[in-house]
């Protein structure tokens, strides 16, 4: 893995985080390419992690042996059918939505066949602060150390799991990938049912988000299931078994329910619109 070069095509948000991680882990500042047009961007990178940049992104495929994919969904089409690929590199997008056939007949435009090897993940955005839950899957034509090294990479910024299926990645983003969006959701309405009991706006977020974050840390390091863990915290004619009766009254798994599967849908939907 040392001896790997690694590039990223589109130097934001996410392409910092990842290499901020890939630091972290000891990864060779030498052996990290990154190109955008955004030479300020560029420069920030190098200045705070001493990579390699160049505004050029075939400089980046050229030079190579894992090529990160990471600009915005709606721009990957034209940046794709731009490049001129090495066959032996590894493609991995982290765009959202996009099938890895799509990104392999934009790759492949200037290739006599295209039997490229592309992973797409899936990263969610705590992965900005290394704590990120990623879904990978691989096509037919990826070699293993060519998965081990996309792994790598992504746990550099967190979890990260594979799936065998691509059409599972809508389920993921239903997830993972909105999932911290819903978790916030779930904090507005605490902080305001707290605020109307009394409770002071700093006290009310204080108290909703560090019980969040000590629930995840329960849930993650406590070698129980959740609902073993809500048992446990649940005594018979107590508070919290008030609450959790008003929330299964009101429907809140059916709700759960209908709410992903409707993200999943939209995944779908996107997925075959931006593919095209
Ligand atoms: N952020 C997340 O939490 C998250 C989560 C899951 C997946 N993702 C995926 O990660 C990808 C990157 O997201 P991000 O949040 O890092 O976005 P971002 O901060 O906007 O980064 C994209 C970068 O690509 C640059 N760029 C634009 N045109 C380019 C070109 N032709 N060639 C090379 N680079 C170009 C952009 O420069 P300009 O700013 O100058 O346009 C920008 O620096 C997206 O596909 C997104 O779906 C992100």
């Amino acid at each position: 893995m040392d001896n790997l070069k690694i590039g990223f095509i589109g130097a934001g948000n996410m392409a910092r985080s990842l290499i901020g991680g890939l630091i972290a882990s000891d990864f060779p500042a030498n052996n990290i390419y990154a190109s955008d047009p955004d030479a300020l961007q560029l420069q920030t990178l190098n200045d705070d992690f001493g990579i390699q940049i160049n505004p050029e992104n075939q400089y980046t495929v050229d030079h190579c042996d894992v090529v990160v994919l990471a600009v915005k969904p709606q721009i990957l089409k034209p940046v794709c059918q731009a490049l001129t690929c090495r066959r032996d590199s590894l493609y991995l997008s982290i765009a959202a939505g996009i099938p890895t056939t799509a990104i392999g007949n934009w790759l492949g435009e200037k290739m006599d066949n295209g039997s490229l090897a592309i992973i797409r993940a899936m990263p969610n955005t705590p992965a900005l602060l290394l704590t990120g839950a990623t879904a990978l899957y691989a096509n037919a034509h990826t070699r293993d150390e060519q998965r081990e090294s996309a792994e790598a990479i992504l746990r550099a910024v967190g979890l990260a799991i594979w799936v065998d299926d691509e059409a599972q990645m809508d389920a993921v983003t239903a997830v993972s990938g909105s999932g911290p969006a819903y978790y916030f959701l779930f904090m507005e309405a605490m902080i305001s049912a707290a605020r109307q009991m009394g409770l002071s706006e700093a006290n009310a977020r204080l108290l909703t988000v560090q019980t969040a974050f000590g629930a995840a840390k329960m849930a993650l390091e406590i070698d129980e299931e959740p609902a073993h863990l809500r048992q446990n915290v649940t005594s018979p004619g107590g508070t919290t078994e008030r609450a959790i009766q008003t929330f299964q009254q009101g429907g809140l798994e059916k709700l759960v329910n209908e709410a992903l599967t409707a993200a999943q849908t939209r995944a779908h939907e996107l997925a075959e619109e931006l593919g095209k």
